[in-house]
């Protein structure tokens, strides 16, 4: 049995007020289209069809080859977006689950559980229905005395009556493949906006003494679409605590969820604790046993067990177990601190890899150098490792003692067991089990003093 999405993407978003496509709006780090595309695959066996229109080229070149891309062009109402599809799937799939892609909350389960529902569905349709206080300007389902769906009536037509109607279109519909396509070119055109709406092909079945099913919902959250960004804001909450207790259900604190970001994909082990104003980006994993934050934003790295990290920033880093930075340590791209690993404040490290057990307490820039183990970085190293043209290479070896304040000018390679004094600047290889010091300083002319004015 195949089932095909056709997502209808195509409208402007004007109420966005915005130069991006509204459906390339971030929601927990994700496109709202990602979220929507990742729900439908639950219940959908084939690639999706996505109907784009306004800002097509930046929709088509995220979805890349996710997605087959048809052109609606003008638009003309979400009736006529869902026809594009036609020349694509017709005769090519047994279901068509139509749905809109400004809704990002829905969840893979409720679509599965429409499919089902349309799959012992005699008639042509089924379709997806909340019970809510609060319309938020949907469509509105018409119910016949005998309790089956008659109509979805657009709000700005409805009679005050029907605007009563607590039970609203979500826009989600299942629809047998071979019915939907005759009936797309039956919609007439709206006499008042010149569109085709999908919701009247309810009528066309409904005239047709075909029966119409409605599996309706019980959590509005989980409908609400996006029209304005207040809307956005409001999705994000949602989804930022929908993720938050999944990672809590699955083992992980976190002392304050309301203020902990995590996006969608990133991974998290039992027994980690994330604190307040922490933010997990990206391709990020985390092993077992962390204390991560407060304040501390991770992106695109890898994190062991048993870590510590406060108050600091990483990107494309890796942290074997047992490591502790911060606070204000920052990491950069093809960072990699091996076990037991003691990074302080305001460190810095970039490109380079540091061996089990390297202590680096205060200060220091570390960028394009391999330091080996048990060696200790003093308060304030900097390896010189830019001369203009070039990044150049550090070499540490093991049990290394590096004196505070010590430039190491690359290329340079310091054998096991070296020291330098501090303030040194090496700007030569040095062997092993040597100590090195200087420059020292010397005098070089007389100055005159300048008294400087107390001010009380
Ligand atoms: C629609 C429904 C309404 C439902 C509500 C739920 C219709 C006529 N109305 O209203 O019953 O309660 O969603 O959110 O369907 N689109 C196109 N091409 C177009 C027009 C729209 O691709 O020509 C796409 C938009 O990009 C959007 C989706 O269809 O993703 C829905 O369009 P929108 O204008 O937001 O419809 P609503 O007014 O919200
Ligand atoms: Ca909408």
């Amino acid at each position: 049995m195949k089932v095909t999405t056709v997502l209808l993407a195509a409208g402007q978003g004007t109420r966005m007020k915005s130069e991006v496509p509204k459906v390339l709006h971030p929601l927990c780090g994700k496109p709202m289209l990602w979220h929507v595309l990742e729900a439908l695959k639950s219940a959908a066996t084939e690639k999706p069809v996505v109907v784009v229109g306004h800002g097509a080229d930046a929709v088509q070149k995220y979805l890349a080859d996710s997605a087959d891309c048809v052109l609606q062009e003008p638009q003309l109402g979400t009736g006529h977006a869902a026809i594009q599809a036609e020349p694509l799937l017709k005769g090519k799939t047994d279901y068509v689950i139509v749905t809109y892609a400004d809704m990002p909350l829905l969840r893979g389960e409720t679509f599965k559980r429409l499919v089902e529902t349309q799959r012992i569905n005699t008639g042509p349709l089924s379709l997806l229905t909340v019970i809510a206080d609060d319309p938020r300007g949907f469509g509105r389902i018409v119910r016949k005395p005998d309790g089956t769906v008659e109509a979805i009536v657009e709000e700005y037509v409805a009679t005050p009556e029907q605007q009563q109607i607590k039970e609203l279109n979500v826009g989600a519909y299942c629809f047998k493949a071979d019915w939907l396509w005759d009936a797309l070119h039956r919609i007439e055109k709206n006499p008042k906006k010149g569109e085709y709406y999908l919701t009247d092909i309810v009528e066309i079945a409904v005239r047709d003494h075909l029966p119409v099913q409605a599996v309706v919902h019980d959590d509005f959250m989980e409908t609400i679409g996006i029209n304005t960004r207040i809307h956005l804001s409001e999705a994000e909450a949602a989804m930022r605590m929908r993720i938050n207790r999944e990672h809590m259900l699955n083992g992980v604190s976190m002392m304050n969820p309301e203020v902990t970001y995590i996006e969608a994909g990133v991974k998290i082990g039992r027994d980690t604790v994330i604190m307040p104003n922490t933010y997990l980006h990206g391709k990020t994993e985390i092993g077992e046993g962390n204390v991560i934050g407060p304040n501390t934003i991770i992106r695109d790295s890898k994190i062991g067990n048993r870590c510590k990290i406060l108050s600091s920033d990483m990107e494309g880093a890796i942290l074997e177990d047992d490591v502790d930075i911060g606070p204000f340590a920052r990491l950069r791209k093809g960072a990699h601190l091996k076990s037991h690993v003691h990074m302080g404040n305001f460190g810095e490290v970039k490109d380079s890899t540091l061996a089990e057990g390297v202590k680096m307490g205060h200060f220091s820039y570390i960028g394009n150098a391999t330091i080996g183990t048990n060696t200790n970085i003093g308060a304030g190293t900097i390896t010189a490792n830019y001369d203009g043209e070039k990044k150049n290479p550090t070499l540490i070896g093991e049990d290394v003692f590096i004196g505070s304040d010590t430039m190491l000018v690359a290329p340079v390679k310091l054998g096991d067991g070296a020291r330098t004094g501090a303030g040194a600047v090496v700007t030569k290889d040095v062997p092993e089990d040597t100590l090195v010091v200087g420059m020292p300083a010397r005098a070089i002319r007389k100055v005159e003093r300048k008294t400087r004015k107390s001010s009380h």
